[in-house]
């Protein structure tokens, strides 16, 4: 493994139904399966130094899918979230949230709220969850915040910069991601980090996530540490 490590890996998790149709079970199962993926790559991150990992767990546009697959979704991250605090706290772990959660059912939001709480003191690896999440509509809110400051006269239009911008999104602080990884095979950004991913390094895999392994995260560590980061620059 090289030297060169990524400070912060957003993954795009895709191809869960996939997966399950492949074995005849329903898209949930594929799901669940997905929940050791995730478990993998966050021990990965742990091991390697990767200081901050953004997943993709529901987008806004994940409304639009049966209500049967979207409950089953919310139940596995409450579940997720009861069984892995515990394990978050003792191994330096701290949870962050993205999108507009206030759209999550009031039980998700409350568990959130409490795992933060329960992390705020940790730095080892900053853990992202990307929910009910939309660059677009993040994008949407920071300029109706910049609008309302303008309007109350506590920003001006020369302090509108990238800089100003990014304050104003949910990954407010966070360092923009440097390898964005998507499973699956799709070449496609769907709606994610829009703002943030400018110049982000991108692995695609053909595997879809519940196959997704350790291996498969170093390996996509290996691709990034062999590309040349230019910037606009020469
Ligand atoms: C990704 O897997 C998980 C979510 C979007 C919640 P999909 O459910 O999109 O799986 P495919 O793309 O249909 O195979
Ligand atoms: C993107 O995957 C959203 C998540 C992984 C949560 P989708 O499966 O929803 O995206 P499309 O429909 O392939 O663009
Ligand atoms: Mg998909």
């Amino acid at each position: 493994m090289s030297a060169v490590v990524p400070k912060h890996v957003a993954i795009i998790m895709d191809g869960n139904g996939r997966w399950a149709q492949q074995r005849g079970l329903p898209r949930i199962a594929g799901h669940e399966a997905g929940s050791k993926s995730i478990e993998r790559c966050v021990q990965a991150c742990l091991d390697t130094g990767v200081e901050y990992l953004t997943l993709y767990a529901f987008s806004s546009e994940n409304w639009k899918r049966p209500a049967l697959e979207v409950n089953a979704l919310m139940l596995l991250l409450e579940n997720f979230l009861n069984q892995k605090r515990d394990e978050m706290v003792r191994e330096g772990i701290r949870l962050h949230h993205i999108g507009r959660i206030q759209e999550l059912p009031s039980v998700c939001q409350r568990k959130l709220r409490e795992v933060m709480e329960a992390t705020a003191s940790n730095t080892k690896l900053h853990f992202v969850l990307a929910l009910s999440y939309s660059g677009r509509a993040e994008i949407v809110d920071a300029v109706k915040s910049l609008v309302r400051d303008t309007a109350a006269g506590t920003v001006s239009e020369a302090d509108i910069t990238p800089e100003l911008i990014a304050s104003r999104l949910n990954t407010a602080g966070m360092p923009d991601p440097d390898l964005l990884i998507r499973t699956s095979g799709e070449m496609r950004i769907s709606n994610f980090l829009l703002w943030q991913l400018s110049y982000t390094e991108i692995h695609v895999t053909k595997k879809f996530w519940p196959d997704f392994q350790r291996e498969d995260f170093l390996a996509a560590l290996e691709d990034y540490a062999g590309r040349s980061r230019r910037f606009g620059g020469v």
